[in-house]
């Protein structure tokens, strides 16, 4: 038996711009984690996987979970094991689904490890993070890398599609609280989205992505100098952009707008938008008061973490 986990992630700066070459800043949240146990299966019945969430038992044949699936294959063959392997996987999450917060990458993570420690077969992160790209880009055709990539590498990372991804240490820690919308948001809807527009206008579409691109420039600079009060107004100013290029929701905004009434330094979506999850930067202490004035607000969750130090309160 072999048992390994990953954690969720959230996107500080630059999701969506990302997909077309801007920088984008993310970190690791461990406090919700996916986890995967792989046992012996039953004789001549190939790789089953034991879906806890799903309340499913699902085999080679369901089309309908491809890509757990692909993650068992690229595990197998990457353990020179045949396809039909008689192994049982059983993943749980307490990532919330569609929500922005790198459920399917954690989940196709923590598969890989698990399978390859059972035929103690071992990996090193970047293949790792390979290899979670490829189950990526089953949700959404154009993955820009950087979910896999901080979740694989589980710390925070400045991330440039195409590039060596850059892990970085913060100079001061700084509170986050993140709040659930409860909208599921599949990623490849926001994403499609946001194709459609760039083809019908580039030239507009791509000075919104150049202003997130250098938002998140200005923000990386600000962590590595331990100058996060500035943060906020930055991400106030992406969330301005993530409402232009189309991928914000009304109840994103609700929520947002109360976050800064509530004493937020400022707050923006965080991952795909449309629904899912937004991120409000707090005075290191003030995460409970702002987390309790969301709920009352309507968030369905909330979590308090802190970026640096990856602790988060769940409530
Ligand atoms: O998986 P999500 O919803 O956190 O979104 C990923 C971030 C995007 O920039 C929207 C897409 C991508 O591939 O980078």
């Amino acid at each position: 038996m072999s048992h390994a986990t990953s954690p969720g992630k959230i996107i500080l700066f630059g999701e969506h711009a990302v997909v077309y070459g801007q920088p984008a800043i993310a970190a690791p949240l461990s406090a919700v984690r996916a986890s995967a146990s792989v046992s012996a299966g039953a004789t001549g019945g190939g790789p089953v996987i034991n879906a806890v969430n799903l309340k499913m038992r699902i085999t080679a044949l369901d089309d309908a979970h491809q890509a757990l699936i692909k993650a068992v294959y690229l595990a197998l063959a990457e353990a020179n094991q045949p396809e039909n392997s008689e192994i049982e996987i059983t993943l749980d999450s307490d990532i919330p689904i569609a929500s922005g917060l790198g459920s399917g990458a954690a989940i196709a993570a923590s598969t890989i490890k698990a399978i390859l420690s059972y035929y103690n077969h071992p990996i090193t992160t970047a293949r790792l993070s390979e290899l979670v790209y490829k189950v990526e880009a089953l949700h959404h055709g154009t993955p820009s890398g950087i979910d896999n990539t901080v979740i694989c590498y589980e710390k925070p990372v400045f991330f440039i599609r195409g590039q060596q991804p850059e892990t970085f240490r913060t100079a001061a820690p700084f509170e986050i609280v993140i709040a659930d919308t409860g909208i599921p948001s599949p990623t490849r809807v926001t994403v499609g989205r946001v194709r459609e527009h760039w083809k019908k206008d580039k030239t507009r579409s791509e000075a919104l992505f150049r202003q997130i691109g250098q938002i998140c420039l200005d923000a990386y600079k600000h962590i590595l100098e331990g100058a996060t009060e500035a943060l906020g107004p930055l991400m106030d100013d992406n969330q301005t952009l993530l409402e232009a290029i189309d991928v914000s929701s009304p109840e994103l905004e609700h929520l947002i707008s109360i976050a800064r009434k509530a004493g937020a330094l400022g707050a923006k979506l965080s991952g795909g938008g449309g629904g899912g999850n937004l991120i409000a930067l707090v005075e290191n202490g003030a995460g409970q008061t702002v987390a309790a004035r969301l709920r009352a607000g309507g968030a369905v969750r909330t979590l308090i973490t802190t970026i640096g130090n990856d602790d988060a309160d769940l409530s």
